[in-house]
């Protein structure tokens, strides 16, 4: 039997990242942490406060790391199932993989790579209030040819059509849909587009042509698709901007804290400057150091004698004699930078996958 309201979501996590190499050789891109946080955590996060019950999370590259990360779901009071796309064939195919899972009923669809600041309640709302064939977030961007595009007259949407050359509005399909069961049937009659993918877009212009009614709800608040290293980057500003000043750790007395910074347990702060929005994870050590703005820090994490901001630097890495700065950049687990003392003071923007290590002589 059917079940009422929106309990079940799709989180898409196949694919692989290709346009976040090297850090996505070794993890997912949805495991890349934000504000400390991998994304999906966020993710669903969202869909829990939105009243989802169960998730099947569509799997593909690498996919026992993020099983390993959400479990059973409980984490989030989600019940968590996991379906595999052998080949990211496209969304509509990646959704279709999950048929099982959805059944005769209304779902979610979430790309695991997004990221909302009010997450996807307001989309609920309005597809439970109309109950259309479907209903879309939609927000405008200065340019939307990277996105899917619609056209749309009061909140119905008129026509969809993915990353035009030629945008007919400013309005981009965001990554999070509300699907009645029609959305299957029309996935089912969706060729593959020119270049090679099965289309959410083309199956949702499918039900656009159809007798039931998509909506367009536009999102409130940030939206950032996490997919390039600099949107990674902006997503990490952006949750630094909500995150709330903790120091657990030690600050000596000759170090000075300014604006928001949250400091982890075990972790030992002697002589540095830590400009808010900052977050250091636990058990790290830093020293002589300025960091921040916009900077965060995994656990284990060993910083001395440099500058830091606007970076991400995930667990175990070393940075070492960086006077000039690194900027910008972000660093995967156990990578190691090391200058050395009195060397370059030019700064250093780098994106490192797992365990790279460079030094600069
Ligand atoms: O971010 C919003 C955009 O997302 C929409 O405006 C577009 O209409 C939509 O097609 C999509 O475009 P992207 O190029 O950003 O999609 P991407 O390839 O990054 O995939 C989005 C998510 O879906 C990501 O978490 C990986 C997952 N995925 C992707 C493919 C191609 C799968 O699970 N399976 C797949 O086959």
């Amino acid at each position: 039997m059917a079940q009422a309201g929106l309990k079940k979501a799709v989180v898409l996590c196949a694919g692989e990242g290709t346009r976040l190499r090297p850090l996505t050789f070794s993890r997912p891109k949805h495991l890349l942490p934000v504000a400390g946080r991998p994304l999906l955590g966020w993710a669903l996060d969202a869909l829990a406060e939105a009243g989802v019950e169960q998730v099947a999370l569509v799997v593909g590259h690498r996919p026992e790391a993020i099983q390993r990360y959400v479990g059973d779901g409980s984490a989030w009071g989600l019940r968590a199932c996991y379906v595999t796309q052998e080949k990211p064939l496209g969304l509509a195919h990646a959704v279709a993989c999950a048929r099982h899972f959805v059944g005769e009923d209304e779902f979610l669809v979430y790309l695991g790579d997004n990221l909302l600041e009010f997450g996807v309640r307001a989309l609920v709302e309005a597809y439970l209030a109309q109950r259309p064939v479907a209903a879309l977030f939609v927000k405008e961007v200065e340019d939307p040819r990277a996105y899917g595009v619609v056209v749309t007259e009061g909140d119905r949407v008129v026509s969809v059509v993915e990353k035009p050359a030629d945008p007919p509005s400013n309005l981009a399909i965001v990554g999070a849909y509300a699907f009645s069961p029609a959305i299957m049937q029309a996935i089912r009659e969706t060729p593959p587009s020119p270049r090679g993918e099965y289309e959410i877009t083309d199956a949702i212009q499918r039900l656009v042509a159809g007798p039931g009614e998509v909506i367009a709800v536009p999102v409130q608040g940030f939206w950032e698709d996490a997919g390039r290293p600099a949107e990674l980057l902006l997503a990490n500003r952006l949750y630094l901007d909500r995150m709330e000043p903790k120091l657990l750790g030690h600050v000596n007395a000759r170090s000075r804290v300014e604006g928001p910074v949250q400091v982890g347990r075990g972790t030992r702060v002697t002589n540095c400057t830590l400009f808010g929005p900052c977050l250091v994870g636990e058990n790290c050590v830093l020293s002589d150091s300025v960091i921040g703005p916009y900077v965060s820090i995994d656990a284990g994490t060993y910083v001395s004698d440099s500058r830091v901001e606007n970076c991400i630097v995930q667990q175990d890495c070393k940075i070492r004699h960086l006077q000039g700065g690194l900027r910008d950049s972000v660093l995967g687990t156990q990578v190691e930078v090391l200058g050395r003392e009195g060397g370059s003071q030019n700064p250093l923007s780098l994106l490192l996958g797992d365990m790279s290590s460079i030094r600069l002589f």
